[in-house]
This record gives C-alpha cells, structure tokens and sequence, in this order.
C-alpha cells in the first residue's frame, strides 16, 4: 500500500492558504494514504481564542470539510490532517481522517503538551484515532502522545499495523522512541513532522522535521530532513506487522500475557 507524509511549514494563521497547498498536495500524492502534521491548516501557535475562531472550523459542517472530502473523493487518497476543531464551542488540537467512500473520524489530542493546556481540551478517547482500510487497522496519534508508550501498546493491542502520528515536534528524542516502539510493539509508524520556527512572547519554537516511516524491525524507510517541506511515500507490506515473533521463543503478545494489566491480550489470536 502506498503510504506517506507530507512536510511542511504551515503558514501561520493562514487557514485558507494551508488548505489550499493540502489539497494540492493530496491531488498530486499519488499515495493511498497521506499523512499531514499537526496543526497543518493553522499552525501551532495559539496567541488567542480569536486566533482560534479564525482558524479552526467543524466536522463535517463547514466548507472547509465538504472541500477536503471531495478532493479525498476525487484523488482516493485517504487524508490524515491535523487541524484546529471547534467542537460545541471548545477547540481541540485535532487530527481529521478522510476515507474515499466518505466515511471519515476525528481524533482528539489526548495529551497536550506545555500551553496547549490554555486552549485546547484534551480528547479522551484514543480509540477514536483507529480506522480500517484496504484490510489493515490505522491508530492516529498527535506529537506529544509520543510521550505515553500506553497509547502506543494500547492501538497495537488493539490490533492496528501503523500508526499514525501528526506531528510539530519540538523535543529531540521522538524520532528515536517511534522507531523503539516500532520494534518492542513489531508495528510500522509513520511520523509527519512540521518543519520551520514559530515565536510568541518569550516562547520560541523550533519544529524538528526528521518525518520517517519506520518498519517492525525498526528499519528507517523514509527519513526527511529538518529544513525542507518535502513529500514521500513508500510502497509497504502491511502484513509483516502481524509477525511478532522476535524469534522461536518469543512472540511479544504471548510473553506480554503474563502481566495482567494488558486484558485486551484475552482477545489476541
Ligand atoms: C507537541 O505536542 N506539539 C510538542
């Protein structure tokens, strides 16, 4: 299946521009499923509530959602967008996923990072980051979700063969503890990163880039580096991610069954 990311540096506070360059970028990917950063349609600094109210809009009653949808329709290629949802007047940090037959679902950042707390709520449900396609299982996730290894175990327990994780990453270790949770969990991740730099008050970002699709065995098969906006997409074996052996003696779900807090391993086969 031929899946990928797509790095960029979002605009600023530029809703309608963003969403352009998207939507261009989803029409000439050629990918089955295309993965965008978090905050892809705004950017990542909130300085206000308006900054939000300009730049957030809602699943799946705007224009903004009808105009994704029909080039994800168009292109048949599944979308994976980080966004700004207003949600019953509350703002969440956001990851949409478009299906071409039109189904679509939004994932809620679970756990925010740093002054993300000022604006957003927190999502309580990581299963809503789970989809199905082409006979696989896809668990979303935004950036700092990195942090709870839980979440990770938990989708894969869940039965999912990627990850997906939209990303504006600005701590240096995520990259390499995707790359470990590739292998302890024998699961693909996908991590689309931002690049660029973002200032407010005393607070400076800078966004690392380093977007990567790393295997089970935790062989790197896409790497960007941190100052380019750039597109890729890899043609990948899915179900190699259904092995988890490690070797004739051990099978991780097998040997994680003997540790009682994982009760969803009842269920695997
Ligand atoms: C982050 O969660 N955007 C660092």
């Amino acid at each position: 299946m031929r899946i990928g990311f797509y790095q960029l540096k979002p605009l600023h506070g530029e809703k309608e521009k963003n969403l352009e360059i998207i939507k261009e970028v989803i029409r000439k990917s050629r990918a089955e499923i295309l993965v965008f950063p978090e905050l892809a349609t705004s950017g990542y600094l909130v300085p206000d509530r308006e900054f939000l109210e300009k730049n957030s809009f809602s699943v799946p009653d705007s224009r903004e959602f009808e105009d994704l949808l029909k080039v994800v329709r168009s292109t048949g290629t599944v979308s994976v967008i980080g966004f700004p949802e207003k949600f019953n007047e509350r703002f969440y940090n956001s990851a949409l996923y478009i299906l071409p037959d039109g189904s679509f679902g939004v994932y809620r950042k679970v756990h925010l990072f740093y002054k993300e707390k000022l604006y957003f709520e927190g999502g309580d449900s990581v299963e809503s980051g789970i989809f199905e396609y082409g006979g696989f299982k896809f668990g979303v996730m935004i950036c700092f979700d990195w942090f709870f290894p839980e979440q990770v175990r938990y989708l894969v327990l869940k039965g999912v063969n990627m990850i997906l994780h939209c990303a504006n990453l600005v701590l240096p270790w995520s990259q390499r503890a995707m790359r470990i949770y590739s292998v302890i969990n024998r699961v693909f991740t996908l991590t689309s990163n931002r690049i660029g730099e973002e200032r407010y008050k005393d607070d400076v970002y800078v966004f690392t880039g380093k977007s990567q699709i790393v295997s089970p065995s935790g062989k790197i098969l896409a790497r960007a580096n941190s100052k380019s906006e750039v597109l890729r997409v890899k043609d990948l074996d899915l179900s190699e991610s259904y092995n988890k052996n490690i070797n004739e003696f051990n099978n991780i779900f097998e040997d994680l069954k003997r540790f009682y807090p994982y009760k969803e391993l009842k269920d695997w086969k």
